[in-house]
């Protein structure tokens, strides 16, 4: 029998470089990406705790002075990817991207350290970890939610990790690309154009990437001007669910939490104005516009990982997501696949990712037992019988985009290995 623990670890130690792991050893993604990163540090900490942290703490070098954790570090200058360090042209320490993506380290760092003793003389180290991933939740709630509303925004599609998601076609088609536009994609070279997001897309990409470098990637400023302003209830699930995690970890440590303590039960309360009672379904709201967005994606149900205490409504959106489209051999898609804008193979637009089923699981554990092993076991055949892609077909299982996928191989190691 194929062992697909083995072949999982090959994958990780496959794809790290010096102190971080490219998502694939394809040319793809040639660099480190945030929310990457911190599955593939739960990955590692199944064999090497030491790259775990390690993988963890790179990131963190790249963090802004301001607090901000950029989506993409640059470690390596020379490489085809667009867009790359010099169109950035920001970063500290380690040239980055200017914008953020969703903020899994505390989340991820807990399961690590829930499952690892560590060593007296480590501990200022992880102090020192848990600080710096504090003062990135900090940032989020000045600049991202400078009203204390309660939710935070983002400011391109790209921050929220499901860069086509039709969740952004709306605000995106109310962008007007910029006049004379000159840029060179690199993705859909390495990968069939027919799974990647389309070119009007990365127009609107680069459009909103440069407002953002024209106006310095201050954030004081761009809450109020950035061309896109959305906010996604799967990001603040992730984000509350990361700050609830950050002030069990702040009290582990003896370190200070009351001020984040006020924020969580803040988020909490308004996170549920997100509900439509009629539809039994979470909406988003794009700020910019100030429009409702309805998309059936399965992003939306990351509000289950989010733990509210509100147990009715936990259970009429597990009744909903069990109608996703849970009946086929595959699932979860990423839209629901009887939706117009439902596409089997492009990228966040229709195919199965490993990391939704892997958060959707985590919610679903202390909710619904039975459900939660469902999706476990799914996710687990669906990896062994089709390998470690980035994507895949609900309807086919077919594999898509990149394969030895970083993440892929981490949160099937989770899965396998978690006790
Ligand atoms: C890409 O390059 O496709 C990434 O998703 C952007 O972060």
């Amino acid at each position: 029998m194929k062992d697909f623990i083995t072949e999982a670890k090959k994958i990780l130690i496959g794809n790290r470089k010096d102190g971080y792991t490219l998502p694939t050893n394809n040319k793809l993604y040639p660099a480190q990406w945030n929310w990457d990163s911190g599955f593939i540090a739960l990955g590692y900490s199944y064999f090497n705790l030491k790259f775990a942290l390690e993988e963890i703490k790179t990131l963190l070098r790249g963090q802004w002075k301001d607090g901000m954790i950029p989506h993409i570090l640059f470690h390596d200058l020379n490489t085809n990817y667009y867009p790359n360090h010099s169109v950035w042209a920001c970063g500290n320490k380690i040239h980055s991207s200017g914008i953020t993506q969703p903020p899994v380290l505390a989340i991820i760092l807990k399961i690590i350290l829930d499952k690892n003793k560590i060593k007296d003389k480590e501990i200022s180290k992880i102090k020192n970890i848990i600080k710096k991933i504090k003062k990135y939740h900090e940032w989020f709630i000045k600049y991202r939610d400078p009203n204390n509303s309660g939710l935070v925004s983002i400011l391109h599609p790209w921050e929220s990790g499901y860069d086509n998601s039709p969740l952004w076609d709306e605000p995106m088609n109310k962008i007007k690309v910029e006049k004379n536009l000159k840029y060179k994609r690199g993705d859909n070279k390495v990968v069939n154009p027919k799974y990647r997001p389309l070119d009007i897309d990365y127009d609107r990409y680069v459009t909103i990437k440069n407002h953002l470098r024209k106006n310095k990637y201050n954030p004081k400023k761009l809450y109020n001007k950035s061309l896109f302003n959305v906010v996604d209830v799967g990001f603040n699930s992730i984000f509350l669910k990361a700050n609830k995690d950050l002030i069990k970890l702040l009290k582990k440590f003896n370190l200070k939490y009351k001020d984040l303590q006020k924020y969580i039960s803040h988020s909490e309360n308004k996170i549920i104005k997100l509900y439509d009672k009629k539809k039994n379904n979470f909406i988003n709201f794009d700020l910019k516009n100030k429009k409702k967005i309805r998309i059936p994606s399965i992003t939306n149900y990351f509000v289950l990982f989010a733990d509210l205490k509100d147990k009715k409504i936990n259970n009429k959106i597990i009744k909903s997501l069990k109608k996703h489209n849970t009946k086929g051999k595959f699932f979860f898609s990423s839209v629901k696949p009887n939706h117009y804008k439902f596409e089997e193979k492009r990228y966040w637009r229709g195919p199965i990712w490993i990391n939704c089923n892997w958060i959707i699981y985590q919610g679903l554990k202390n909710k619904d037992k039975n459900f939660a092993k469902k999706i476990k076991k799914k996710t687990i055949d669906l990896v062994k019988e089709k390998g470690f892609h980035e994507y895949y077909s609900y309807k086919t299982g077919e594999g898509f985009g990149a394969n030895n996928f970083s993440w892929t191989a981490s949160l099937f190691l989770d899965l396998m290995l978690e006790r």
